[in-house]
């Protein structure tokens, strides 16, 4: 895992069922925190770790990803004329140009893991993050994915994000059993998907990014399906650290949002509000009025 991080996959076919109805014809990462979607902090995360190829893999309801980042020629016409060069700026800067979006589809949502394996043909055998767009990571320093990258280029390995959780709750993640290494890294021994508070290794849980080498699109096609029919990230990074012996869990620096949930797309919105000027006394007062 030596070559820097330069490719990184959203996979964005799931169904979205916890927002029902909105979810009926808006993408789940279409729902704003403030006046950005959830898959905007998504993609400057992954441009900040050094990514130049955004390989979305989405399904054929979901075409307002591609809209979001493609180029809005009446809507800019418009803002130019009007001479309204700050909106311009914006409505232009969903994608820096030196960054290329590409779609893939996810016929059928077989999971995760299978969603993963629909990017190969565009990332090829080189290492690449994986950004899950609902985990919300906001940072003042380094963003969560690019301190992963170098974690990983530095110690040629796998990197998955892991968090510590309550623990009556790891049964929502893949929890990891981990041996320490510093502070903020461990060797992964083995992973647990969805255990039981009483049966779980511990209460670090795996969140929404990866850093993962090439190899695992093999890995990927050799795993057999779960239940559902559904093909989990989780085995084929069982087999990579069968394989090459090591994968790194490490606790990034940063306050992640779980927005595939009600309650976590609340407590980003407050956050975010809580960091403009503007918006900060807004909140303070109507919680104060709560
Ligand atoms: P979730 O477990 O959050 O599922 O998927 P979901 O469908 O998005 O949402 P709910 O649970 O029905 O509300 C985790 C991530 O994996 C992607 C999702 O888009 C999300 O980013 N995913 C999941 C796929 O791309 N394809 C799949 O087949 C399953």
């Amino acid at each position: 895992m030596s070559k820097p991080l330069r490719k990184v996959v959203f996979p964005v076919a799931g169904l979205g069922t916890r927002f029902l109805p909105a979810t009926k014809v808006v993408a789940k990462e279409m729902l704003p925190v403030l006046d950005r979607p959830l898959i905007q902090y998504a993609v400057d995360e992954a441009v900040e770790a050094g990514a130049d190829t955004l390989v979305f893999v989405t399904n054929r309801y979901k075409h307002a990803i591609a809209d979001y980042f493609d180029k809005a020629y009446e809507l800019e016409a418009k803002l130019q004329e009007k001479g309204k060069d700050e909106l311009l700026k914006l409505v232009q800067g969903t994608l820096p140009k030196h960054v290329r979006a590409i779609f893939v589809t996810q016929p059928e949502a077989l999971g995760l893991g299978h969603a993963v394996l629909c990017a190969k043909p565009v990332v090829g055998d080189e290492p690449f993050g994986v950004i899950l767009p609902d985990d919300l990571i906001w940072h003042t320093a380094k963003g969560a994915l690019r301190q992963m990258a170098e974690l990983g280029q530095a110690e040629e390995a796998g990197v998955i994000a892991v968090e510590e959780v309550p623990a009556d709750e790891t049964d929502k993640y893949g929890v990891v059993d981990a041996t320490p290494v510093d502070e903020r890294s461990a060797r992964i021994r083995h992973m647990v998907e969805k255990p039981k508070p009483a049966e779980a290794p511990s209460n670090l849980a795996v969140v929404g990014r990866y850093v993962l080498p090439g190899r695992i699109f093999e890995l990927l096609e050799a795993t057999t399906p779960g239940a559902g029919g559904e093909i989990q990230l989780t085995d084929a990074i069982e087999a990579l650290l069968k394989e090459q012996g090591k994968v790194l869990a490490y606790r990034f620096e940063g306050t992640r949002f779980d927005c595939g949930n009600k309650a976590g797309l609340v407590r980003a919105t407050m956050h975010m509000a809580m960091q403009d000027p503007k918006l900060a006394p807004v909140v303070r007062e109507f919680a104060g009025k709560l």
